[in-house]
């Protein structure tokens, strides 16, 4: 069996499915309400943050998902001991005994995930050294590291490449700088504020990323006793203290979910009420919701997402950095686009592979083309570089059931839907990698009234 298929496996099991296999009888509407809890894009950089701390944090809305698994499971490693809290969703990370991990153990935890590189800064101040394994995430792209490893040199870190990954040290200590990012990078700039929030001095991030995810992990570091300020044109300004305490926090919502739940209603003709989902950190999909046809209601306890009749309309869209529309959006979208009446077209700036997803649609009837040109006119690194990163999507067509093996988390999640919105029965396998990040996934399809069974089950 791949790696892949395996890590989605052990997902599977996790999440309480016997089998990675799921039999989906398509073409009835999702109807009902779902929670959405905090995001996995903050809520395991929270648990990192925790590490910082002299004393225990306390987090709140964890999502059941793998990567909170194996984010724990690294912190157990190091020594940070994590319970659960008392209401459901809550965890306790005390960091008071962290140590030194084996390498073999941090392998051994680290499954898939990209989220050892973040432990790094905090390694490094708490202990004086720290080591990455060969990272996963998601394949949709290559996925480089190159931007955290140059912010880390330059608060001081010595890397050392070893064959079964890098091994830091920070004989010196670690010490604020200035750092210019290429490109407003996620990850590079939370290393940045996970490493300069206890750094010697000052440090000035510009090029930064200001996705609400980074803005609440601001939050969280705040409530530590960090010194951080926001300034305009993605520039931060933090200035290292010498000690910083635990948080007590209930992480921002997950928005990638509820926009996955929303382009679900609308493949399938449905109405969903997404509890816990908020206006402002989705805007910009609700623009491009509603220009497709869709129509929202917003209430102080979620969003009703629905199919309101009548025919979607085509849209151009350009993923792009917040507060662009997100890469995460696109494949759930691209699903309801196949429905619309007309030409649509995305350009995905973000990520250079990520429509793999859509072989399968095209399997399912769907008139996808993919092309290597950039269409759009957002600036994009890929245009030049024989990267397939634009599609052409004409609709409306017909999706008939198919079999289809899960590639991605997000792609995983837009199959999940067209099988869902396809006449006839469907079986999608690896789907364990879809819990990942769509926590209880498979509860939430049983409360909006989705056909289906777990093979196994
Ligand atoms: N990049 C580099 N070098 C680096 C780091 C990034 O070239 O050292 C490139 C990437 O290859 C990519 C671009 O920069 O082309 C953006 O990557 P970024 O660092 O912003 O992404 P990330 O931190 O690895 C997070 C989310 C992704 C989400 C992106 C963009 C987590 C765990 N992952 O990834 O979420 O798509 O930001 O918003 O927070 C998902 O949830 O399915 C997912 C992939």
């Amino acid at each position: 069996m791949n790696p892949l298929a395996q890590d989605a496996r052990a997902a599977g099991a996790r999440v309480g499915l016997t089998g990675d296999t799921i039999t989906i009888n398509g073409g009835q509407p999702l109807k009902g309400r779902i929670e959405v809890k905090g995001a996995k894009n903050l809520v395991t950089k929270a648990m990192v943050a925790a590490l910082l701390g002299e004393t225990p944090s306390i987090l709140r809305d964890v999502p059941d998902i793998s990567d909170v698994r194996v984010v724990r499971g690294l912190l157990e490693v190091h020594g940070v001991k994590v319970a659960l809290g008392a209401e459901p969703g809550e965890l306790i990370l005390d960091p008071k005994d962290v140590e030194s991990a084996h390498m073999v153990d941090i392998d051994a935890h680290a499954g898939s995930s990209r989220i050892p590189i973040l432990f790094c800064g905090p390694l490094l101040h708490r202990l004086g050294e720290a080591f990455i394994p060969d990272l996963g995430g998601c394949r949709i792209g290559d996925r480089p590291i190159d931007f955290h490893l140059e912010v880390l040199a330059k608060f001081g870190a010595v890397i050392e490449k070893l064959p079964s990954g890098i091994r830091m040290t920070a004989p010196e200590g670690l010490v604020g700088t200035k750092i210019e990012l290429p490109y407003p990078s996620v990850g590079a700039t939370e290393q940045v504020l996970l490493t300069a929030v206890r750094a010697t001095g000052k440090t000035e991030l510009t090029g930064a990323a200001i996705e609400p995810e980074i803005m609440d992990l601001i939050n969280i570091l705040q409530k530590m006793g960090a010194i951080i300020s926001v300034d305009t044109d993605r520039v931060i300004r933090i200035e290292g203290v010498d000690s910083l305490t635990g948080y007590t926090h209930r992480a921002l919502f997950d928005r990638n979910e509820a926009a996955s739940w929303a382009a679900a209603a609308l493949a399938t003709n449905g109405d969903i009420f997404v509890g816990g989902a908020r206006q402002p950190e989705m805007l910009t999909f609700l623009n491009v919701f509603r220009k497709v046809g869709g129509a929202f209601d917003i209430h102080d306890d979620g969003i009703r997402f629905y199919h309101p009749g009548g025919e979607l309309s085509p849209v151009v869209i350009e993923t792009d950095v917040h507060p662009g529309f997100m890469t995460d959006w696109q494949q759930p979208l691209v699903v309801a686009l196949t429905q619309a009446h007309g030409v649509s077209i995305v350009h995905e700036t973000v990520y250079e592979q990520r429509f793999g997803f859509v072989e399968a649609l095209i399997d399912m009837g769907a008139n996808i083309q993919l092309q290597s040109d950039c269409l759009g006119s957002h600036p994009c690194r890929f245009g030049q570089r024989n990267f397939v990163h634009s599609a052409i999507i004409s609709g409306p067509t017909t999706l008939h059931a198919a079999d289809i093996v899960v590639p991605d988390l997000r792609g995983g999640f837009s199959h999940l839907i067209a099988a869902l919105s396809a006449e006839g029965t469907s079986r999608v396998s690896n789907v364990g990698i879809i819990s990942r990040g769509y926590g209880d996934f498979i509860t939430k399809l049983r409360q909006l009234g989705a056909n289906f069974v777990v093979e196994g089950e």
